[in-house]
């Protein structure tokens, strides 16, 4: 369970989040809404302790996470993967080295920097890309993917991580129509599938209600609505997004799928 208590950070004066708290059990898709500036990625930035919060705790499973260092905080920001609009790969190094770069917490570092990767860790990570579809391309460089390729293999990066939560920042804000629909998917699927706890920053409110099981909308800072999408009245997302509300209520796809015929991740390539 995460649990946030008053989380606050300040940018001199102004508070990007105000006394932000809530709790996320474990397994839940929760997407994160709310107009720009509102303190979305501030709030994600905080969880993964790449923003300092001014004031309140993090708490994962009763670890205080405000208060790790060194190694502690380096393993904990494994296990809160994060997820970029702009995908953070390496371009000039092939799709399976930037899987693999999500295995670096767990090999020693004379591994990665020789790029003698154990076995093990090639199939691992083989396994992760095959389940977004995505194997055929493992040679290939990463700046010669399209965008929803590019984002598929950070998932897989991701995923690789074994992490407990996976925190997307705007993961589609850079995608066309058709990549949007095959990368949410791919979240839904990490999430449905291995039950690892997705939370989501959105711009499209469209897309928060069809892949979402909890929004949690902030305005100026605050968290200013917490619920199911079902509590989301139109009413209130005027108020949330106010001159926005027409952009953001758009249409989005309207099917979402977590296909669970696909074998586990870490039995395909290794077996
Ligand atoms: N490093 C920083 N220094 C100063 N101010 C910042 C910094 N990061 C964020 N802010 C401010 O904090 C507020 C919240 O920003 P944040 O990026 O969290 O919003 P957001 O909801 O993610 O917006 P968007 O939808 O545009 O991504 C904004 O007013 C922003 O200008
Ligand atoms: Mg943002």
């Amino acid at each position: 369970m995460l649990v946030v208590e008053g989380l606050t950070c300040r940018f001199g004066t102004k508070a990007a989040v105000d006394d932000a708290s809530f709790s996320i059990s474990p397994g839940g898709f929760v997407g994160v809404i709310g107009r720009s500036g509102a303190g979305k990625s501030t709030l994600l930035r905080m969880i993964n302790r790449l923003a300092e919060p001014s004031e309140g705790r993090i708490l994962f499973d009763g670890l205080d996470v405000t208060a790790l260092r060194g190694k502690q905080l380096r393993q904990w920001r494994a296990r809160s993967a994060m997820i970029f609009q702009q995908f953070n790969l390496v371009g000039r190094l092939d799709v399976l080295t930037n899987v693999l770069m999500g295995r670096l917490a767990e090999i020693p570092s004379w591994r990665s920097l020789t790029q003698l990767w154990p076995d093990e860790e090639k199939a691992l990570a083989m396994s992760a890309l095959e389940q977004f579809d995505m194997a055929s391309l493992a040679a290939q460089r990463a700046d010669q993917l399209s965008g929803g390729q590019q984002q598929r293999v950070a998932i897989a990066r991701a995923l690789v991580q074994e992490p407990d939560i996976i925190l997307a920042d705007e993961p589609i804000a850079s995608l066309d129509p058709r990549n949007t629909r095959i990368v949410m998917d791919a979240l839904l699927r990490i999430n449905k599938h291995f039950g690892i706890t997705v939370i989501c920053n959105l711009h499209s409110l469209d897309l928060a209600r069809t892949y979402c099981d909890r929004l949690i909308g902030m305005a100026s800072g605050r968290v200013v609505f917490d619920g199911a999408p079902a509590m989301l009245t139109d009413h209130i997302a005027r108020e949330l997004y106010d001159l926005e509300a027409n952009e953001v209520m758009g249409t989005a796809p309207t099917h979402a799928s977590a296909d669970s015929t696909i074998p586990a991740f870490g039995t395909a390539a290794a077996a």
